[in-house]
């Protein structure tokens, strides 16, 4: 491991300058198994559905796939080590499925619950507090084969799966989420098809969307069950800032279905509060997910949760189209009569818009909106194409100024009131960034993919000295 040198545009500590967080609050950084793991075969390892995504021809940039990505599941306590040097005290890492139960159900492989107890016991013999998510969107491909996502059936194996994993490192795990970003998985993955399983089918995705929920209900309900006091389980979610140009009343608007269609479809029904009417009746002209909605769903994806973990990186910009029955291309079913404006302003490599005051008003909103839920950043983060000095080291200055400005969002909405709990950088490592192969690089810390070798971006020693200070600059 190679370190960059520490920030000095981050100035020196003095009291009059910092934004202080409170003296409990949660800093890490978060990866995901896909993503990082590699050793796809290993240890009885059953194919997912981003390998068979992978492996379809067009799917994924340059034909990347998830080997070797980080080689992770063979470093991880060099990964681990990396992690307390940045002086980490959470660590948010997802389980895949297809190690655990190849097959999606039924036989359980060994070897896959023992890779996972040895990353917590070195997670813990370092002090590093871990955050564990069951599903980040590898599909055991068995279950793909029986209608996935699609199959009411996937969500009763999802809670067995959840209870099972549950059952053997909760003895060490307190933190739990079920879900990594559903919206991703029904729309990316079943409506606009850039996503595994790459379906391009509105009522599947609907589908796909209602048995993601329920299966999120049925796993902290069967978790819960067997949990002593003092575990916490939630559901991560991937919220934009929906923004017009104007405050008219068609931009109105085209804003309430954005934020419908992005952030309350999933959250509502979570908080109790069902599926929003305006978005039921947005979705309904391109299918008719109500046919799958039986008695009881609705409590069960109710199920009270702990707390909520918040994935924001970028607003979306939209303008009501000249044509009302205009129907937008993109990831959202249903979207008629808007039109997705470009992103502003110095867009990341992904052609992401930058913006921390829409990840303030993000929070100040979910503030307002979820109660005394308390929230923490499970995601955020910038990809841009770093450089590497003759010194092996990487400057990456846009990514520290995305994660000074963004932290100070999070400031300001603590500051204002919202339980805010914790922040997890995306992402620990550069790593598989799914469609996009490795060609984007969000990490804190540079892979070459080439030696494994890791090195501290100076994004990475930011972070560093901010837990140390437990501060910002403001
Ligand atoms: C959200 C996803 O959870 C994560 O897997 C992905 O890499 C980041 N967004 C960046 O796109």
């Amino acid at each position: 491991m190679t370190t960059t040198d520490s920030d000095s545009r981050v100035g020196p500590a003095s009291a009059a300058q910092a934004l202080e967080f409170p003296p409990d609050f949660l800093w890490g950084a978060a990866t995901a198994a896909f993503q990082i793991e590699g050793s796809t075969t290993a240890d009885g390892r059953g194919p997912s559905i981003w390998d068979t995504f992978a492996a379809t021809p067009g799917k994924v940039l340059a034909g990347d796939n998830g080997d070797p990505a980080c080689d992770h599941y063979n470093r991880y306590a060099e990964d681990v080590e990396l992690m307390t040097s940045l002086g980490l005290a959470a660590y948010r890492f997802s389980v895949a499925w297809s190690r655990i139960l190849p097959r999606g159900a039924g036989a359980v492989e060994p070897r896959g619950l023992a890779f996972y107890d040895r990353l917590v016991d070195e997670l813990l013999a370092k002090d590093v507090r871990p955050v564990a998510t069951l599903y980040h969107w590898d599909l055991p491909q068995a279950l793909e084969d029986e209608g996935g996502w699609r199959n009411r059936d996937t969500a009763y194996r999802f809670a067995e799966y959840a209870e099972l994993v549950h059952a053997r490192l909760g003895d060490r795990v307190q933190l739990w989420s079920t879900l990594n970003e559903p919206w991703c998985s029904a729309f990316l993955g079943h409506h606009n098809g850039i996503h595994a399983p790459g379906l391009t089918d509105s009522q599947a995705s609907l589908e796909a969307m209602h048995h993601l929920l329920l299966g999120h209900g049925l796993a902290v309900e069967a978790m819960r069950a067997q949990a002593p006091e003092d575990h916490r389980f939630s559901l991560v979610l991937n919220f934009t800032t929906a923004w017009a140009d104007n405050d008219d009343s068609a931009s109105r608007d085209v804003v309430r279905k954005v934020d419908g269609l992005h952030n309350r479809i999933f959250l509502d029904p979570v908080l109790g509060r069902g599926y929003p009417a305006d978005v039921v009746e947005d979705v309904a002209w391109v299918g008719d997910w109500q046919r799958v909605v039986r008695d009881g769903d609705m409590d069960v994806i109710a199920t009270p949760i702990d707390w909520l973990g918040v994935n924001y990186y970028s607003p979306t910009r939209v303008a009501p189209a000249a044509d009302p029955a205009h129907v937008t291309e993109g990831p959202f079913p249903g979207l008629r009569g808007a039109e997705l404006l470009d992103p502003r302003g110095e867009l990341t490599s992904f052609g992401w818009e930058q913006s921390a005051d829409a990840f303030a008003e993000l929070l100040l909103t979910l503030g307002r909106t979820v109660g005394d839920l308390p929230i923490v950043v499970t995601e955020n983060g910038s990809a841009f194409h770093d450089e590497v000095d003759e010194l092996g080291r990487v400057d990456d200055p846009r990514r520290v100024a995305y994660l000074l400005d963004h932290l100070r969002a999070v400031h300001t909405a603590i500051s204002a009131g919202v339980d805010v709990r914790g922040y997890l950088a995306w992402s620990l490592l550069d790593n598989f960034e799914w469609a996009e192969g490795y060609s984007q690089r969000f990490g804190l810390v540079r892979v070459d993919y080439d030696t494994q070798v890791r090195t501290v971006k100076r994004s990475g020693a930011t972070l560093a000295r901010i837990i140390g200070r437990n501060s910002v600059p403001a």
